[in-house]
C-alpha cells in the first residue's frame, strides 16, 4: 500500500494524519502481515496504530509541564512611607520564620523585652542590621531592630565572629544570642537563614535536558548573531557533532533569564552603540529568532533590566505592546522577574522548582562583599548566588536594587529552590551547592564600551545545560 492510499484509508474514517504519525504508521506497517485480511481489518489496524501514536504523542507532551508557581504582576502606585514600614515589617515577618527554623532561635524574645532583662541573662533575638562597624579596639558592633526597637550587639574579637563582618551586609536579617550588659547584648553566636541541608537532590529517569540564555541584547551593534543563529541550528537539532545534536533532540526547556534587547536610554551614550533605535524593532527580531525554535521546546522568558520596563522588583512579564510578536509565539511562557516555576512534573514526580532571578542586584554584592570581589567578583557569579542563598533574599541591602514597596517580599527565598537561575553578569557559570544547582547563563553581545570602562570581562555565547537525568551540567561554546 502506498502513501496516497495510506492517507485516502485514514481520510475515510475522517482522520487527519500529521506527517510524522504517518511516517510512524508506514514503518509499522507490514505488507505481509496484512495479506489475506480484508481492507476493512486493514483499515482497523491503522486507526488502531493512528490512535496509538496520537495518544503516546499526547502522553509525551504532559511530560514536559511548565507550571508557573510564583510570577508577579503589581502595578506601581503612589507610595507612603507607611508603605516602606509595613514592607520591611513584612519582610523581617518572613526571614524571622525562617530563623525560627534553627533550633538555636527556638526562645526568641523581642528586642525590647531583650533591654529589659537583668544583666548577664542569656537572650537570643532576631534583627535587621541598620548598622555596622569596627570599634577602635578591633571588635564588631552591630545596630540590630526588629519592630519593638533597637539594639547594640556587640562581637569580640577574639572570638570567631569576627572573620563574618565582611559576610554581614545593611538591612539583611540574623538571630544572635548571647547576654545581656547594659544596654548592649554581648554576643557569641550569630546566625543567617541559610539552607536547611537535607534538600533532596531530584533527578529523572529519562534523558531530558534543559538550556539556559538571557543577555541576548538585541539591537546593540555587540549583538553577536552569527554566534546566536548557531544556537538556533543546535536547538533545532541542525548543528554540533552527534553527540550535540543528540542533547539538542532531548531539550525540551529553554529558559531565557532577561535582557533580551539592548533597550534605549539605559546607560549613558547608549545610543551610539545601537544599531535598532526603536524598542518594539528590537523586540520584533528577537521574536524572529525565537519564532525560529522547535514548537516541542517550552520556552520561559523572564525580564532584565534593560528590557523595557520600570526596574523595580519584581518587575512584571514582558511588555505586551512592545514585545507583541515575543508573545505571540506559542511555545513562549512569560513570567516576572524574579519568578518560581515548575519543570517536568508527572503523576509520579514532584518536578523542578526553578528560581529565575536576572541578578541586578548582584553588582552591589561584587563591590561591597570583600569575599566575592577578591574571590573573582563579575566572573564568580557562584559565589553571589551562594551568598544570596544564604541570606535567603535576592537583595538584601536596601540599596542592591530597586523594589515596590508591598504587604508582601517577593525577594524572600522561602522556598528553597532545585535550580537557581540568574543572568546579568554577562559569563556563565554552573555549579552545585546544597544539592541546589547554581546556574548563570552568559550573554549575545561582545564587550561594550561601558563594561570595558567598569572593568568586565564579559563571555559571550556559552549555553548551560543540564541533564535532568544525571543534573550533570555542561557550557555549550557557539563563540570563538
Ligand atoms: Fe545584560
Ligand atoms: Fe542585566
Amino acid at each position: 500500500m502506498d502513501r496516497i492510499q495510506l492517507i485516502s484509508l485514514l481520510l475515510k474514517k475522517g482522520l487527519l494524519v500529521s506527517p510524522e504519525t504517518l511516517e510512524e504508521i508506514e514503518k509499522n506497517f507490514d505488507e505481509d502481515i496484512f495479506s489475506g485480511f480484508s481492507s476493512e481489518e486493514i483499515e482497523k489496524s491503522l486507526v488502531f496504530q493512528f490512535n496509538k501514536h496520537n495518544l503516546n504523542e499526547k502522553k509525551e507532551d504532559t511530560k514536559f509541564s511548565v507550571e508557573i508557581i510564583k510570577s508577579y504582576s503589581f502595578e506601581p502606585k503612589k507610595r507612603e512611607v507607611s508603605d516602606f514600614v509595613n514592607y520591611f515589617k513584612a519582610r523581617y515577618n518572613q526571614i524571622k520564620e525562617i530563623l525560627h527554623g534553627r533550633p538555636e532561635l527556638q526562645n526568641v524574645i523581642s528586642i525590647n523585652r531583650g533591654l529589659s532583662k537583668k544583666k548577664n541573662d542569656r537572650v537570643s533575638i532576631i534583627g535587621m542590621i541598620s548598622d555596622k562597624r569596627i570599634t577602635k579596639n578591633g571588635n564588631i558592633l552591630l545596630t540590630l531592630e526588629d519592630p519593638t526597637g533597637q539594639i547594640n550587639v556587640l562581637i569580640t574579637k577574639n572570638k570567631s565572629l569576627s572573620n563574618l563582618f565582611d559576610e554581614i551586609v545593611f538591612d539583611e536579617i540574623v538571630g544572635v544570642s548571647g547576654v545581656v550588659g547594659d544596654k548592649i547584648l554581648f554576643a557569641d553566636s550569630l546566625y543567617f537563614p541559610e539552607l536547611p541541608l537535607s534538600k533532596e537532590f531530584k533527578k529523572i529517569n529519562d534523558e531530558v535536558y534543559a538550556a539556559f540564555i538571557g543577555d541576548i541584547h538585541i539591537g546593540s551593534k555587540m549583538f553577536l548573531e552569527e554566534d546566536f543563529k548557531k544556537f538556533i541550528e543546535w536547538i533545532n537539532c541542525n548543528y554540533g557533532n552527534q553527540n550535540q545534536k543528540e542533547v539538542a533532540k532531548k531539550t525540551k526547556y529553554l529558559f531565557i533569564v532577561g535582557d533580551l534587547v539592548d533597550g534605549i536610554g539605559i546607560y549613558p551614550e547608549q545610543d551610539k552603540e545601537l544599531n535598532i533605535k526603536d524598542i518594539t524593532k528590537q523586540y520584533d527580531l528577537c521574536a524572529y529568532y525565537i519564532s525560529q525554535i522547535r514548537k516541542d521546546i517550552k520556552i520561559i522568558i523572564c525580564p532584565g533590566n534593560h528590557d523595557a520596563l520600570r526596574l523595580s522588583e519584581p518587575q512584571p512579564v514582558l511588555d505586551k505592546v512592545f514585545a507583541k510578536l515575543l508573545w505571540d509565539i506559542p511555545n513562549v511562557m512569560m513570567v516576572s522577574n524574579p519568578s518560581l516555576i515548575n519543570i517536568h512534573k508527572t503523576e509520579s514526580f514532584p518536578g523542578f522548582d526553578v528560581l529565575l532571578y536576572h541578578g541586578y542586584s548582584f553588582d552591589y554584592y561584587i563591590s561591597n562583599v570583600d569575599t566575592i570581589r577578591k574571590g573573582g567578583g563579575y566572573d564568580r557569579a557562584d559565589l553571589i548566588m551562594k551568598f544570596l542563598l544564604n541570606k535567603r533574599h535576592l537583595a538584601p541591602s536596601h540599596s542592591s536594587t530597586l523594589y515596590l514597596p508591598l504587604e508582601y517580599d517577593p525577594l524572600v527565598i522561602d522556598k528553597i529552590p532545585d535550580f537557581f537561575v540568574s543572568g546579568h553578569l554577562h559569563k556563565s557559570s554552573i555549579s552545585s551547592y546544597n544539592n541546589i544547582s547554581l546556574i548563570c547563563s552568559s550573554c549575545w553581545q561582545s564587550k561594550t564600551l561601558f563594561q570595558e570602562k567598569m572593568g568586565h570581562h564579559p563571555e559571550p555565547s556559552r549555553v548551560p545545560i543540564i541533564n535532568l537525568k544525571t543534573r550533570a551540567m555542561v557550557l555549550m561554546n557557539f563563540g570563538d
